[in-house]
């Protein structure tokens, strides 16, 4: 069976392009393919966290894949510091990266210029993102469209590993459906949705209340005109919510025009309200459900470690080997 691994950052509120970017791909490709899904704390660090909200934040994280629909008894779930092989894979792929190819990754880019101090653990961030891919010899990272460059690195690292010291990491490929991989903000539609937006408004939380939901979908930015219809480049706003619409009902953007032809920018966004009520609620029980069972939670996390551990320690043992540790 083929293997898929992604990750979150538990670093702040999940919303619904975390959600249609990834956990939902995650779901439907588990069915087919062995499925690691990461807490990605390591990650998380790379910013400053306050620890008491790290911690919440990253079991929230793993109640949302389980409440999602990530079955623990098929797909592997597991927390990234639980795996020392990680960091140990990072460092030695850090001793290999060159300098330049981190300095044209622009989510470094990005990130940078909101900090007020920059570590250098953003700087590397995109290597352990690498060592997490290709310690499961990784075929597929199902992942949006911002991760994009940081697979590309992976591929070159995983390359220029192998040329050097022999056949060591498979070559992953990303995963990345065109309609769901960029959702933008409902309050700007030029800027990715995103768990650190300044605003709320910016973004429909996995957890935000029904009524919530209705208000947010209400006041979203819409565009000039009156019409339903799917134009990326003129109607950029309406084109978003019909992309969510379509993801969450199943179908195309073409298909909402069909159906909302002659209707109102009101009439599609109350429908578009409903619609994400109806499909966030069930998530939301069964999230609300498991925060009443830390335990089991708890139990399926150290299952998820076991299991990882076996599979990345093995690749770590063979990469450690060929660039001559004394292993
Ligand atoms: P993170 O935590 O920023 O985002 C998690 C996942 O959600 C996707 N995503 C989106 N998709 C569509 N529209 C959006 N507005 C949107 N915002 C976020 C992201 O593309 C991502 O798939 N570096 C990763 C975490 C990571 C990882 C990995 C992923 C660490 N190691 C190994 C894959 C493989 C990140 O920061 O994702």
């Amino acid at each position: 069976m083929k293997i898929l691994l992604s990750g979150i950052q538990p670093s702040g509120i999940l919303h619904i392009g975390n959600y249609l970017g990834a956990i939902k791909q995650w779901t439907e490709l588990q069915k087919d393919f062995q499925l690691f899904a990461m807490i990605a704390d390591l990650h998380a660090i790379t910013v400053p966290q306050k620890p008491d909200e790290l911690r919440q934040n990253i079991l929230n994280t793993t109640m949302l894949y389980i409440a999602a629909g990530i079955d623990p008894q098929k797909s592997t779930i597991f927390i990234q510091s639980h795996v020392p092989a990680h960091a140990e894979l990072g460092w030695i792929l850090n001793t290999m990266t060159p300098l330049g190819d981190l300095e044209r990754m622009t989510q470094f880019k990005d990130k940078k210029e909101k900090q007020s101090e920059v570590f250098a653990g953003l700087f590397n961030y995109p290597v352990l993102m690498a060592a997490d891919i290709l310690l499961y010899q990784t075929d597929v990272v199902p992942v949006g469209e911002d991760q994009q460059q940081h697979i590309e690195l992976t591929r070159s690292l995983a390359k220029r590993f192998n040329n050097k010291f022999g056949e060591t990491f498979k070559i992953p490929e990303g995963f990345i459906p065109p309609q769901t991989a960029r959702i933008m903000g409902l309050d700007d539609p030029t800027k990715k949705m995103s768990k650190s937006a300044a605003s709320a408004n910016n973004y429909i939380a996995l957890l935000d209340t029904p009524d919530e939901i209705r208000r947010k979908v209400k006041i979203a930015v819409t565009d000039s005109g009156k019409e339903i219809v799917y134009d990326e480049e003129e109607k950029p706003a309406i084109a978003n919510l019909m992309r969510i619409f379509a993801a969450f009902a199943g179908g195309e953007p073409d298909d909402i025009e069909k159906q909302y032809q002659g209707k109102s920018y009101s009439d599609f966004k109350r429908d578009l309200g409903e619609l994400l009520v109806e499909k966030l609620t069930p998530l939301q029980q069964r999230y609300q459900e498991l925060s009443e069972d830390p335990e089991s939670v708890m139990d399926i996390l150290r299952k998820g470690a076991d299991h990882a551990n076996k599979i990345a320690q093995k690749t770590l043992h063979k990469a450690q080997q060929k660039i001559g540790f004394l292993v």
